[in-house]
């Protein structure tokens, strides 16, 4: 059976933006015409393992995974290099019985797409979750000098142990002393409906010659995002990062060119549907 369907799995799914995104695609390349489709399911954390088998019975390829599976799906397939340093999936290629975790790339190749070259720049992670080790293992293997601030600098600790690379934790003031270059925020302040959240202290400026990149894309400016440009720094919002970690899982599954400027309208218009 050829294998042409796809993906994401969560529990509960809520609504995701995943399945527009992925069917657009397949209808500009004219896909949809060779069976594939893309659909949410919810299911239940019990029967996680034996659904992963079930997937590829009924003709998937692959499927997203999200909350609450991104690290329970380790166990039941072979992470590769980049899940293992992250600690997380979001992707599995199922005939491969494989994970990977395209947040990396969906990262780096927005950061790319936006003329960041982070190769010796000095970079500043804030938060230590799953977003975060994402950010902090692409960062590094691509020539960054890393800093992380979290509320809780332990689990920063950890993360940089468990991502097995080199990289400081800083406080906010000694972040701001050692002049970042760039500042991702990988934490979840500032995402809808908590919009008036920022993660870096109101009384503290912001350094002086950053860019800004901010992963939460709900809202497009967030109040992270809106002091940095009442600053004048440049600032960018993360739904490029959503839409390329779709576009690389797409590229691994159908072995074909992801459709960017299809994926990001498709999303963006559920986005304005939403509003
Ligand atoms: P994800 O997988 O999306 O990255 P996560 O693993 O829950 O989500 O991580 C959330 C991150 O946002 C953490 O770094 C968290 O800080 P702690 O490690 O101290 O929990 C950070 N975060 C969430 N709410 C926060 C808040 N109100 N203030 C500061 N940091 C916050």
């Amino acid at each position: 059976m050829k294998l042409t369907r796809a993906g994401v799995i969560g529990w509960p799914i809520g609504h995701s933006l995943s399945p527009a995104m992925h069917n657009a695609a397949y209808r500009a390349l004219g896909l949809d015409a060779e069976g594939w489709q893309y659909d949410a399911s919810a299911i239940p954390p019990d029967i996680l393992k034996k659904s992963i088998k079930e997937f590829m019975m009924h003709g998937y390829v692959g499927l997203n995974v999200t909350i609450p599976f991104k690290q329970d799906v380790l166990k039941f397939t072979r992470p590769d290099a980049i899940a293992q340093a992250v600690g997380a999936a979001n992707t599995l290629i199922l005939p491969r019985n494989q994970s990977t975790n395209t947040d990396v790339a969906g990262f780096m190749n927005d950061l790319k797409a936006h003329d960041v070259d982070v190769a010796d720049m000095k970079v500043l992670i804030l938060g230590a979750g799953g977003a975060a080790r994402a950010a902090l293992y692409g960062l590094y293997h691509a020539g960054a000098s890393v800093a992380v601030v979290n509320r809780t600098a332990q689990k920063a600790q950890d993360m940089i142990a468990q991502v097995g690379v080199l990289a400081a934790v800083k406080t906010h003031d000694e972040a701001l002393a050692w002049q970042p270059d760039l500042i991702v925020n990988a934490t979840s302040v500032g995402m809808y409906p908590q919009v008036d959240d920022a993660p870096w202290p109101s009384e503290l400026a912001l350094p002086d010659a950053a860019v800004v990149y901010d992963m939460v894309y709900r809202p497009a400016k967030t109040a992270l995002i809106q002091r940095a440009e009442a600053q004048g720094l440049r600032a960018i919002g993360g739904l490029g990062m959503l839409v390329r970690q779709g576009a690389a899982a797409f590229e691994i599954w159908t072995e074909r060119d992801a459709p960017i400027d299809v994926m990001f309208a498709a999303v963006q218009a559920e986005l304005n549907q939403d509003k």
